[in-house]
């Protein structure tokens, strides 16, 4: 059975006293409020990533990640961080192609591709994120695109390396903006890109990735979009930066 995983994507946001209050918050909430099956995540800031490790290393249910890393192992890039050092600290889970960093930073699919290498190498589980704009939306152009990010950021894998992606269907015409796709549009691509999987490796690989929807999740629209069957988890932005919203999300995982 695939995995359910729900992460919470902080972006730039939360000094270190303000992260660790976070992290401490969310542990002990799902210590006394969770019993279901899905795996929490938590993507703070590089800099709270080794310090928030720790706080939840008693709790099974409870994993951290990157929300980035370089393509390179080491040596001199200034600024960089390795796949290597994020999992020195403890943390299991990057980040990879989200939208701001393709549309801010220029990250494109062949880019995207060196670092996914970078992340399974080091022993890390990737999660790849894919998702239209609204003019590749409203132009009908959102098939095309999304099989061009998979087939290039990941189709270069073999299937033993394939099978610990991560995928996040993020259309960024939903992130931040309060304007989720809906359960049908969320579901029909989850779908699509399950399809597209199944053609290049196998129907069984297909059904074991998880691929999470994130876009606007909130605790009121959470639990419809987790009924539908291709929708594996969710990577929030906004909503993770409370305790209460993210653990009401969590909740509406069985
Ligand atoms: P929001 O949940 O704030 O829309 O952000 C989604 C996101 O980008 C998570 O990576």
């Amino acid at each position: 059975m695939r995995k359910k995983i729900i992460a919470g994507n902080w972006k730039m946001n939360k000094n270190l006293e303000e992260g660790l209050g976070l992290v401490s918050e969310i542990s002990n909430m799902l210590k006394d409020e969770y019993s279901g099956s899905a795996k929490v995540v938590i993507i703070p800031p590089f800099l709270h990533v080794a310090a928030s490790t720790k706080l939840v290393a008693e709790n099974s249910r409870l994993a951290t990640g990157a929300q980035n890393c370089s393509n390179h192992k080491s040596g001199a890039y200034t600024g960089e961080i390795s796949a290597d050092m994020i999992m020195s600290c403890g943390a299991t889970y990057v980040i990879i192609g989200h939208s701001e960093r393709r549309q801010y930073f220029n990250e494109t699919n062949d880019w995207l591709a060196k670092k996914i290498d970078a992340v399974l190498e080091a022993g890390l589980t990737p999660i790849y994120c894919c998702g239209e704009t609204l003019e590749e939306r409203e132009t009908n152009a959102h098939f095309t695109v999304l099989e061009t990010q998979i087939s290039e950021g990941l189709f270069h894998l073999n299937a033993e390396q394939m099978a610990q992606v991560v995928i996040a269907y993020e259309p960024v015409w939903a992130i931040g903006t309060g304007k989720t796709a809906s359960t049908e549009q969320a579901q029909e691509i989850h779908a699509f890109i399950r399809g597209l999987i199944g053609k290049k490796y196998s129907s069984d690989l297909a059904e074991e990735i998880t691929i999470q929807y994130g876009g606007s999740v909130k605790p009121d629209n959470a639990k419809e979009l987790f009924s539908a069957p291709d929708i594996d988890g969710a990577l929030i932005g906004g909503a993770a930066l409370q305790s209460r919203s993210f653990v009401d999300i969590i909740k509406s995982m069985n």
